[in-house]
């Protein structure tokens, strides 16, 4: 059977080279040395894979009108999972990047049959307003709904429904119910519209994802040849990072709470998670000693690469130490919730007056909201 990709399924993606192999997604690390000031999730191997993206850099060094988009789902609480996209956007504004927010609402009324007001309650006081104390510039940032959008967007993804085949999209996804395709059609306008002459005229997009989302990129890619010509459209660039292990093992998700940090949990409820979660230490004490902890397979060491450790020489250090079996994960995980509680606390602050810049934002992109 062909490998596939379900980017609404809920099963971990192990390993990540395969999509190299099957999938055409070019390693990051080839191009890392074109960029003067990386992200550490590009440095630490974080964001493993591209499609374009030496072609989007060269644009934006040249000066061209670029842009970044990505999109959430506003299907629950905000969580670690999402803070790493939003870390990606901050990055790439602050080098002078038009940064677009889609909160795909239709998606998650369609898909996951959240009523449509929950969607935008969800969208503005959990996302946008998340986003916004994670240091996304409100006055700089585009977020729009799905649903709020022109009617010329619509009207692509009409465009789209009436060239795209059925085994394509069964190719792609395997089979899909209708409200799916909804979803990844209008997912692909999302990721197309602003190159349209009329909608932004931009040169090219990119879009920082969950490699779970590459299926719908693709499937963009396939689309927008076919409408290059009479509206502009251009393929988007992509760069695709590793997920969070859910602190179950699991995958990181808002539908198993023990799973995920939120950004909105009581701090104590959050150190009680990094407590309980599964590293890759021993059984024992005396074992941990003598042959080391394995911090590949540990949720605490991933809370330290992908949010709590800036240095990388301190996040080396603890790899060695874990792996010489000089630390132990009691210790560890006292750092590890020590560094969350501190982070927590900053960010929580920062969040109401962030639920109010939200709100005034929701006036003018959800009005009746
Ligand atoms: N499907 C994405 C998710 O489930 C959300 C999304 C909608 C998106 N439109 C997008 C992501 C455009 C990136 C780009 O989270
Ligand atoms: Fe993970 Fe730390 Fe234990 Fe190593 S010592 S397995 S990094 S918790």
């Amino acid at each position: 059977m062909a490998l596939r990709i379900d980017p609404w399924g809920h099963t971990t993606i192990k390993e990540y080279e395969k999509l190299f192999q099957y999938f055409g997604i070019k390693p990051f690390r080839e191009i890392l040395s074109q960029i003067d000031k990386p992200h550490k999730y590009m440095t630490r191997g974080i964001i493993f894979g591209h499609r374009d993206f030496d072609k989007f850099w060269k644009l934006y060094k040249e000066g061209a009108k670029v842009a970044v988009l990505t999109g959430f789902m506003p299907s629950g609480r905000f969580h670690l999972g999402h803070k790493m996209v939003v870390e990606q956007l901050v990055y790439y504004q602050k080098l002078g990047i038009d940064v677009y927010v889609a909160i795909a609402d239709a998606e998650a009324y369609s898909v996951r049959k959240i009523p449509r007001e929950e969607t935008i309650r969800i969208g503005v006081e959990e996302y946008i307003a998340n986003m916004i104390a994670l240091g996304l510039d409100p006055d700089k940032t585009v977020f729009y709904f799905q649903t709020k959008q022109d009617p010329r967007y619509y009207r692509l993804i009409q465009m789209f429904s009436r060239k795209v085949t059925f085994n394509e999209l069964e190719a792609i996804y395997g089979e899909l119910e209708p409200a799916k395709i909804m979803a990844a059609l209008t997912q692909v306008a999302d990721v197309t519209y602003l190159t349209h002459r009329d909608l932004g005229g931009y040169e090219m997009l990119l879009i920082p994802v969950g490699a779970d989302q590459d299926p719908h990129l693709r499937l963009a890619r396939d689309i927008v040849d076919r409408y290059s010509r009479e509206l502009g459209l251009k393929p988007p660039a992509s760069t695709y990072h590793r997920f969070m292990t859910g602190l179950d093992g699991g995958k990181m998700s808002s539908s198993r709470p023990d799973s995920a940090i939120f950004l909105s949990d009581k701090i104590e409820e959050a150190k009680r998670k990094v407590f309980r979660a599964l590293t890759g230490g021993r059984a024992t004490v005396e074992e941990q000693r003598r042959l080391g902890g394995i911090p590949e397979q540990c949720t605490v060491f991933e809370l330290f690469a992908y949010h709590l450790i800036e240095d990388d020489n301190e996040l080396e250090k603890i790899y060695n130490d874990c792996k010489s079996g000089k630390l132990l994960c009691g210790m560890c995980k006292k750092k590890a919730a020590g560094l969350l509680e501190e982070f927590l606390r900053k960010h929580q602050e920062k969040l109401e007056k962030a639920k109010e810049k939200a709100r005034e934002i929701a006036e003018k992109i959800a009005p009746e909201f």
